[in-house]
Parts: structure tokens; sequence; C-alpha cells
């Protein structure tokens, strides 16, 4: 799966920031249908995305766009606008059940199909912000083989308990690991939450890594300069790497004395930081 540290939201409204999210060589670039464009111009946010697609060069990041919620009429026009363009990946916000992912799945068949394109070829990723999402995770994670990645949205999320959004984050800790916890069982990648204050950069480097303690492998952004902290926060670092290099060595000398378990620099290794360096080095594309 291609990695998505980073997931630059642009509003599908403005030609000038989807032009240059364009050429920030990110991951992943999301044109925004849906909570970034008024009900007013939800027609013309579709023509723009339609048009950027069509004519914009994204180099090699992924073209994602979010649609409106599954079923409704406005998704429905987001997707006969957008689909002919050949989007690389579609964002379904406010997924609370499989069917809501069954539903974009069909309409993507379809237009695999009629176009003569590769099937499943254009991935989705449903956006956990809801409390029924969260309720029903392990469900929406098993609905279909073209989901990709499951996203966090905090701030729908506390909309819809009505609790409060604190920069502490406590109010969002248990679904927040359920939605990495749950990414994971099912293979999936799991993309944190936004960090709406956008100026605070060291605010928001302090909730990627995180994010990354708690197993998530991207971030959504909403500023380019994020998208660049982002990617950074989201490689592991040359220490980790060395770390990592040092536990498969030491795991070799290890095993050539028929020891499953040894001792590295004042630590107990065994299978889990095997495991844990292993997927460190895959990360950093070296195994
Ligand atoms: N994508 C692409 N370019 C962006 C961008 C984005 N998400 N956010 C800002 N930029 C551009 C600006 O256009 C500006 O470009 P310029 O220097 O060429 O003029 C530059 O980055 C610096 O922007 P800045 O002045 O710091 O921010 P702003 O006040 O223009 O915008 C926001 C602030 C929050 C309104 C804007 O970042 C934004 O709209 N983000 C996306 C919101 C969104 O899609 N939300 C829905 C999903 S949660
Ligand atoms: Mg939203």
């Amino acid at each position: 799966m291609r990695p998505r540290r980073a997931l630059l939201y642009v509003p599908g409204t403005s030609m000038k920031m989807m032009s240059k999210a364009a050429g920030l060589d990110l991951d992943t670039v999301c044109l925004d249908l849906e909570d970034a464009v008024a009900l007013g111009q939800k027609e013309e946010a579709r023509a723009l995305a339609a048009q950027a697609l069509a004519e914009l060069d994204f180099g090699r990041t992924e073209r994602c766009v979010r649609i409106n919620e599954a079923g409704s009429d406005l998704a429905r026009a987001d997707l006969a606008a957008i689909l002919p363009l050949h989007p690389d990946a579609i964002i379904l916000p406010k997924v609370d059940s499989p069917e809501a992912l069954l539903w974009a799945d069909e309409m993507l068949l379809e237009a695999e199909s009629s176009h003569g394109w590769t099937i499943g070829g254009i991935a989705l990723i449903a956006l956990i912000e809801t409390a029924m999402g969260v309720v029903r995770l392990a469900d929406i994670a098993g609905a279909t083989p073209r989901l990709q990645a499951l996203a966090f949205g905090a701030e729908d999320l506390m909309a819809d308990v009505g609790g409060k959004r604190t920069p502490s984050n406590r109010e969002v800790a248990y679904p927040r690991s359920a939605v990495a916890l749950t990414a994971a069982a099912f293979g999936l990648q799991a993309l944190d939450q936004v960090f709406v204050a956008y100026k605070d950069l060291d605010g928001f480097r302090a909730e990627a890594e995180e994010a990354a303690i708690l197993g998530y492998q991207g971030k959504q952004v909403i500023h380019p300069a994020q998208a660049q902290v982002a990617q950074e926060a989201f490689t592991p670092s040359e220490e980790e790497i060395a770390h990592a290099r040092r536990v498969l060595e030491a795991m070799r000398e290890a095993q050539a004395r028929g020891k499953g378990v040894f001792a590295l620099e004042g630590r107990m290794v065994d299978g889990p930081m095997i495991k844990a360096a292993q997927r460190i080095l895959a990360r950093a594309g070296i195994l």
C-alpha cells in the first residue's frame, strides 16, 4: 500500500490552493467537496475539482477527493463529476455502517467497468467521525477489500458525542486508539486527526509524534506547513533506524547461540521488539 504520511485537504473551491497542493510533492492531496465547501458552492467546487484533476500535474502525489455523505444526492453528483477523471482514491466522510462503503464500492465498480479501468483501482478511505462509526468500527473495516485506510475525525466526533474538544485530547483517547487498533487488525492504514491550530507547528509535531506512538502511519492536515512536518514525523528517524539495525544484529548473534531472548543496552529484547525493528526498517524502505 502506498504511504500516506500526510494527507492534505484543499477546499475544492480554490483552484489556487489546489494548484499549490499539486506541486508540493506530498504523499496525498485530498480535494474537499464536503465540510470545506458551503452548501451554495457545492456545484462550483465539483466542477473546479474535476478541472483540477484533469489539468494539474500532481507528480507522484495521490489524487484523492472527499465527497459528501454516502447515499446522498450531493455524493451522487460529486461522483458523477469526478469519477470520469479517475481519482486515485475517494474519502467517505461520517462513515457509520458497512453499507455506506458498499454504496461507494458499487459506484466505483460501475465507473471502472464502464471505462475499462482496473477493477478495484480506485481506493476508498473511511472517515470515522461519528459515535456510530466508532461503535461499528470492525464491521466498517471489513466491509470491502477496496478500503485501504481508516481516518479519524476528532472534531466531527465530539460534535456528535456532545463532548468538548480540548488540547489534551483526553476526550478522544479511546476512539483515536480504537481506530488505530482496528486498522491494524484489518491490515489497513490509520490516518490521524486534523490539528486545527495550523500556526502552532510545535503543537502539531507533538500530536503527530503521539499518533505515531499509538500506531498511526499518517495524519490528515490542512496546511502545507503541517504536511511537511507530518511527512517527517511519520518517517523513521536516523536514531530509530540505527536502533532497529542494532536489535536485528543482536538477534542474529543471539540466534547463532540458540537464544530467543537477549539483552541489548540494558533492556530485554524478544519477539515483539524484533517485529517492531523489522517494521521500522520496512517503513524506511530498508527491509
Ligand atoms: N492547500 C494548499 N495550499 C494552502 C492550503 C491548503 N490546504 N492552506 C494554505 N495554503 C496556501 C495559501 O493559499 C498560501 O499560499 P500563497 O503563499 O501562495 O498565497 C500559503 O499556503 C500560506 O497560507 P496561509 O496564509 O498561512 O494560510 P491561509 O490563511 O491562507 O489559510 C486555512 C488558512 C486554514 C483557511 C487554509 O489553510 C485552508 O483552507 N486549509 C484547508 C481547510 C480544509 O480543507 N478543511 C476541510 C478538511 S478538515
Ligand atoms: Mg468534517
